[in-house]
């Protein structure tokens, strides 16, 4: 009994007098560190880095309140903020991103976006902080490889680093990620293939790779992601067909495959799905445009232009419930464009290169 109240008292008398109300030295030297390895010449958003606590007024850094270990570096080369208005001019940043950034154990976000100098690779020992939710390094020219422990992340529910020069594979831990909902990598230089247990990314609501050197088949398993709303695969080197799977999803509502080398046939399922926007564009797939549009189908967009399709025009087509823009252009169709109430906004270029189709917009069937 004594001993437990003394406890608490010296509990107490320790929460009382410890000094809470600046961060740490080693977190302040961290940044420090991480600081030493960039520059910034115009805007000098690091003369505020200046003084013991880095929890006080440091540009772009924030601080647990209550343990006041640095919880987020929130680094934008573009954004509203007053610093950039004087200047009147985007970020520029060089350097890379020091090791040292490992050192700040409690990180939650780093976001250090749109510098377009920042070289250098990840630290490859972001993937063992664990309590990081964001990690946004869209927009520098950042190389290397993704840390091929990724997936050691398990809080992660952004991962950004497009518009970079990535290279190397998707890393197959990266489908451990369970937390992760948005993926960005577009315009990168990766190459190999997409992993094939991607389809553990349950959370996952966005999944753009576009722009990449990827290759190989669309896994089927990416059907299993049901949150997934908007999957970009384009300008890649995908090969195969398209699972007829990604037309049962339950919210896909944005397909982008476009400028890959797909073939096979055009799954009936796209076209009586939930997707409104569908490009396909630049492949090589190949056969007749399925017949089954009905009142399910409401597109958008949907670019099919640059395949082999054959056949005709389905007349189902004119039963769609909407159809915003429509580009059949540079296929082998043939026969007379169907009548539909929102035929009437297509121009010509939407059906032109294609063997012998006839009628409006075209020119009349003979
Ligand atoms: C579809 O993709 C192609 C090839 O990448 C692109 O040129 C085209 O603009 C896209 N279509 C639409 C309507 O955005």
């Amino acid at each position: 009994m004594a001993t437990s109240v003394w406890l608490i008292t010296i509990t107490l008398l320790f929460a009382v007098s410890a000094p809470v109300n600046a961060c740490p030295p080693s977190d302040r030297a961290a940044l420090l560190a991480f600081k030493a390895a960039l520059h910034e010449p115009y805007l000098g958003i690091f003369n505020s880095w200046t003084g013991n606590d880095c929890c006080n007024k440091w540009y772009g850094v924030t601080c647990d309140t209550i343990t006041k270990r640095v919880a987020d570096i929130n680094l934008r080369g573009e954004s509203e903020d007053p610093i950039f208005q004087k200047t009147h001019r985007p970020g520029y940043m060089t350097g890379s991103i020091s090791p040292a950034i490992c050192k700040l154990e409690r990180l939650s976000s780093i976001i250090i976006a749109d510098w377009k100098g920042i070289s250098g690779i990840i630290p490859p020992c972001i993937s063992s902080l664990p309590f990081l939710r964001i990690l946004d390094l869209i927009g520098n020219q950042i190389s290397g490889e993704i840390p091929s422990d990724i997936g050691k992340l398990n809080r992660l529910t952004v991962l950004n680093l497009a518009d970079n020069k990535l290279t190397g594979r998707i890393p197959r831990s990266l489908a451990d990620l369970s937390s992760l909902k948005h993926l960005d990598l577009r315009n990168n230089f990766i190459s190999g293939t997409i992993p094939q247990n991607f389809g553990k990314l349950r959370m996952m609501s966005r999944a753009l790779l576009s722009g990449n050197r990827i290759y190989g088949p669309i896994p089927e398993t990416i059907s299993y992601i049901y949150r997934l709303s908007d999957l970009d695969l384009s300008l890649n080197r995908l090969t195969g067909p398209i699972p007829e799977s990604l037309g049962k999803m339950a919210v896909l509502g944005t397909l982008n495959l476009d400028g890959n080398m797909l073939t096979g046939k055009l799954p009936a399922t796209l076209i009586n799905s939930r997707i409104s926007i569908l490009n396909l564009s630049r492949n090589a797939i190949e056969g007749n445009i399925p017949d089954v549009f009905g009142p399910r189908s409401y597109f958008m967009m949907i670019d099919l232009s640059y395949n082999k399709l054959k056949g005709s025009i389905p007349k189902s087509i004119s039963s769609a419930s909407y159809i915003g823009h429509l580009d059949l252009s540079h296929n082998h169709l043939c026969g007379a464009i169907p009548a539909a109430t929102w035929f009437d906004h297509l121009e010509a270029s939407s059906f032109m290169y294609n063997d012998c189709l006839c009628g409006k917009p075209l020119k009349a069937c003979s």
